[in-house]
Order: C-alpha cells, then sequence, then structure tokens
C-alpha cells in the first residue's frame, strides 16, 4: 500500500469511527478506528481516563467502550473513501468465544476497510491478551487469515496485522514472530498502553488502573518494536506506536524497525499541530542521516550494530 506519509491516529481515538475524515483532515497519513467489538458495549465505570499531566502520559481503563460492528459499519458506509482508514477489531467483554469474535469482525469490515487489526494487546479486557499466547494466537490467526481470504475479489481481502503489548516475555516475543511468520499474518502494530509503570512518573494519578501511554511508554514500546525487527528478520511490516510526541522519538522507531507510525497521547499535550511539526521534523531527520527515502531507514539500527 501506498500511504501519503507515515504518521497514522491510533486506535482508541475514533473508536466509532465518526470523524476518521476531520482526522485525516489534520494531515494524518490514515486513521485507525475502533477498537470495535461485535456488539454494542458500555465499557469499564467512569472514572476511566485519566491525564498524567506532568509526565506527559495517560493511563485508561476504557474497556473497548463502543456502539458495536453495526453501527460502526454503517458510519463507514458515510465516507467517500478518500485517505487510508483502518478498523481495528477486539472482542466483547461477555464473549466466550474470542475467536468467532475477530472472524465476526473480519466478515463485517473486508470490505471497507483498507486493513484490519486483531487487537490481542488491549489490559482491559479479562483475558484479552492472553490471546497473544503461542496456541491461542496461531489458532487465531488462522480462523482470521482464512475468513479473510474466504471474502471474493481482491478488493475485500484487505491487510490483516496484528497489535501487540509492550509487556511481553523473551519467550513470548520469540512466540509471536515464529507465529506471525507461519500464518502469514500482514504485518504488526508495535505497541498497545502497558500495564507497567516506569520508574519516576510523577502524576498523582500514576497507581490507576489500565494502561499507560504517552512519553513514558516511548522507550519500552521501542525496544519491543527493535526485538520484533529482528526476531522477523525484516520480513513484516511493523507500525511503531508509543509514546511518539516529537520527530526524535518518531525517527528512533523508523531506525528501529518501523515502516509506519502512529500516536494518539500527544495529541492530547501538543495539539493537532504536531502533525505537521513532527512530519516536517522527521524529514530533517533523514537528510541529516543521507537518507533520500524513509524506506532506507527502516531497521538502520540493526544493520549499524551488525
Ligand atoms: C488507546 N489505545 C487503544 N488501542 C487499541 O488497539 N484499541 C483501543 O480501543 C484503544 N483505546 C485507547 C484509548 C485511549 C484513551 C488511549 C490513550 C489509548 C492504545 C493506542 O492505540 C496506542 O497503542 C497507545 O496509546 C500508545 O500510543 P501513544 O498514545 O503513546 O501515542
Amino acid at each position: 500500500m501506498t500511504f501519503p506519509n507515515p504518521l497514522g491516529l491510533a486506535a482508541g481515538f475514533d473508536k466509532d469511527a465518526e470523524i476518521p475524515d476531520a482526522m485525516l483532515g489534520l494531515g494524518f497519513g490514515f486513521v485507525e478506528i475502533g477498537s470495535v467489538t461485535p456488539l454494542p458495549q458500555p465499557g469499564n465505570p467512569k472514572p476511566r481516563l485519566f491525564r498524567l499531566t506532568q509526565d506527559h502520559a495517560v493511563i485508561n481503563r476504557m474497556g473497548f467502550n463502543n456502539q458495536g460492528g453495526a453501527a460502526v459499519h454503517a458510519h463507514l458506509t458515510r465516507r467517500r473513501r478518500n485517505g487510508i482508514v483502518g478498523v481495528n477489531l477486539g472482542k466483547n467483554k461477555t464473549s466466550e468465544d474470542a475467536v468467532t469474535d475477530y472472524v465476526r469482525g473480519i466478515e463485517r469490515f473486508a470490505g471497507i476497510a483498507d486493513y484490519l487489526v486483531v487487537n490481542v494487546s488491549s489490559p482491559n479486557t479479562p483475558g484479552l491478551r492472553a490471546l497473544q499466547g503461542r496456541r491461542e494466537l496461531t489458532e487465531l490467526l488462522l480462523a482470521v487469515l482464512g475468513a479473510r481470504n474466504a471474502r471474493p475479489g481482491a478488493e475485500a481481502r484487505p491487510p490483516v496485522l496484528l497489535k501487540v503489548a509492550p509487556d511481553l516475555t523473551d519467550e513470548d516475543k520469540t512466540d509471536i514472530a515464529a507465529v506471525a511468520a507461519e500464518t502469514g499474518v500482514d504485518g504488526l502494530i508495535c505497541t498497545n498502553t502497558t500495564i507497567s509503570r516506569p520508574q519516576g512518573l510523577q502524576s498523582p494519578s500514576r497507581s490507576e488502573t489500565g494502561g499507560l501511554s504517552g512519553r513514558p511508554l516511548a522507550e519500552l514500546s521501542t525496544s519491543v518494536l527493535a526485538d520484533m525487527y529482528r526476531l522477523t528478520r525484516g520480513q513484516i511490516p511493523i507500525i511503531g506506536v508509543g509514546g511518539i510526541h516529537d520527530a526524535a522519538t518518531a525517527y528512533a522507531k523508523i531506525r528501529a524497525g518501523a515502516s509506519l507510525l502512529q500516536l494518539y497521547s500527544a495529541l492530547v499535550y501538543q495539539g493537532p499541530a504536531l502533525v505537521g511539526r513532527l512530519l516536517d521534523g522527521l524529514e530533517e531527520c533523514l537528510e541529516r542521516d543521507g537518507f533520500s527515502r524513509l524506506s532506507e531507514a527502516v531497521g538502520a539500527d540493526h544493520r549499524d550494530n551488525g
């Protein structure tokens, strides 16, 4: 796929696909809507979203509040479909059959999404992250990719990406890389929010339950991205997300192995002017290092280190 620029809006901002075109209009190269679940659900009780202002971070335990697949699909059918919009899929909290929920998402959205995301990394749905285990993940991805491949017509068979957590053991990462290669998933998104609490958080809300995003996530998230790039030998495209707030943090993810980028939390603190500023800065970084195109810089850190 060809993207107008490499910076996308991460999932969770426009969960119900209410304003994808407005967000593209801010200058994002692509927008990911969702997570969307088959049935509507209210999410967790409020308060469920906390600013960690001193840390330029956010903690959320939204719990996949969304209007459900039918309503979200209806919103997307109203678009003229210029601009790349991916659909991020989740499972309902009370569903006991995760695989079926994701397959329903694929079937519902394959005809209208530019790409699809299997999100098994939100910390706010009980049991969800266990789907990242080797056996569970193999079963899930085979079912999801099978459903995608069964669609008639190449246009209705969009790429399927897997979004992973930053809180993975070395064994988890090795397994995920192996399963990605075995199943033929089209890409990875590294990473979702973290349940860890890095040293040095200043804000009073730092102990709230939920996933932490924003600046304190950058280093952890980029190191997981670098690990996944290495373990997949650069063979699988990766979207880098987590703590991007300036050109330097964006560029670090490119050099670690990201072909595309996303952000969310930095918008809270810097507003929409961030998008253009960051893209300009990224171009300067590439020029400074003598790259004539972004693709040349993807994974550069791994080559420098032999
Ligand atoms: C998110 N994120 C998220 N991810 C996902 O796959 N599905 C979702 O529904 C949500 N919902 C969500 C809500 C809120 C309030 C936040 C802050 C984040 C995670 C998001 O897409 C991204 O992976 C992380 O926030 C890390 O990027 P930033 O925010 O540090 O740039």
